[in-house]
């Protein structure tokens, strides 16, 4: 596998070139980055442990017929997906505030949100990835009315059913960000889930103790990075009990 070619390395993902046409490879590193790579480290083995946790979602989603690029996880860091072109926006769903919200409009981190709440993000990170509305979407034409659409469509179906996915482990699903890809057929296009979904892009809170189970850990300086994630991994039955 040692010739395969490298398309993109991100800050927590490699990607190579797939086995098949329209295929590629998702290798999940232990780096960790937060503020816009303001902060650097390394997480030993949160790569295997988000391989994993992301292998479970995507194909739970599957199931609840979101259409997803995850094919198969090949090994302990690597998955085969689909190759998507990538739609230049982060979404976000709120349940409960917290992070760069509660800064932004001054509301207690942990305040529940009358309504779930989408945000977008442009992915610009010489930009540090600004908030952008429907209407900046529709006049750079970032993404069609059809896809904004089917995006936000997907993300609160993908939000109720990890709401209740995480609630029955005793997690309370915060927030989370979401990417969405372009699947290509012909000249025609759909809009798929693509990335990851894994504590490095969730908000997870212990619903008895309120102990963060993510990437804050990390982004905060708390530590307990790994056992947090591994927490996470065990609650969805994915580590042995006693691991
Ligand atoms: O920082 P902020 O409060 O806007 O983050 C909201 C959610 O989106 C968090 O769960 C965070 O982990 C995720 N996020 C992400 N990547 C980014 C920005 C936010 O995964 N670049």
């Amino acid at each position: 596998m040692s010739r395969r070619r490298q398309i993109y390395e991100g800050k927590a993902k490699i990607l190579y070139e797939g086995p098949e046409p329209g295929t590629i490879i998702q290798y999940f590193k232990d780096d960790a980055t937060a503020f816009n790579a303001q902060k650097k480290g390394t997480i030993n083995g949160k790569g295997v442990l988000n391989n994993r946790i992301s292998e479970h979602i995507f194909t739970l989603l599957g199931g609840i017929g979101i259409p997803t690029h995850f094919i198969r996880r090949l090994n302990m860091r690597e998955q085969l997906v689909r190759q998507v072109e990538i739609v230049p926006l982060e979404v976000v769903v709120r349940n409960v505030a917290a992070g760069s919200m509660s800064k932004r409009l001054g509301i207690e981190e942990g305040t529940a949100l009358p309504r779930t709440i989408v945000e977008y993000y442009l992915k610009d990170d010489a930009l540090g990835d600004p908030m952008v509305t429907e209407e900046h979407i529709a006049a750079f034409g970032w993404a069609g009315q059809d896809e904004l659409h089917d995006m936000v469509d997907m993300a609160v179906r993908i939000n109720d059913f990890m709401a209740g996915l995480f609630a029955g482990v005793g997690i309370r699903l915060v927030d989370f960000k979401l990417e969405f890809g372009r699947l290509w057929e012909d000249e025609y296009s759909r809009i798929i889930l693509a990335d990851e979904i894994s504590p490095d892009g969730c908000r997870l809170w212990d619903m008895k103790t309120g102990d963060k189970l993510d990437k804050d850990r990390f982004r905060r300086d708390l530590g307990g990075e790994m056992e947090a994630y591994q927490e996470v991994a065990r609650r969805l039955g994915l580590l042995p009990d006693g691991a």
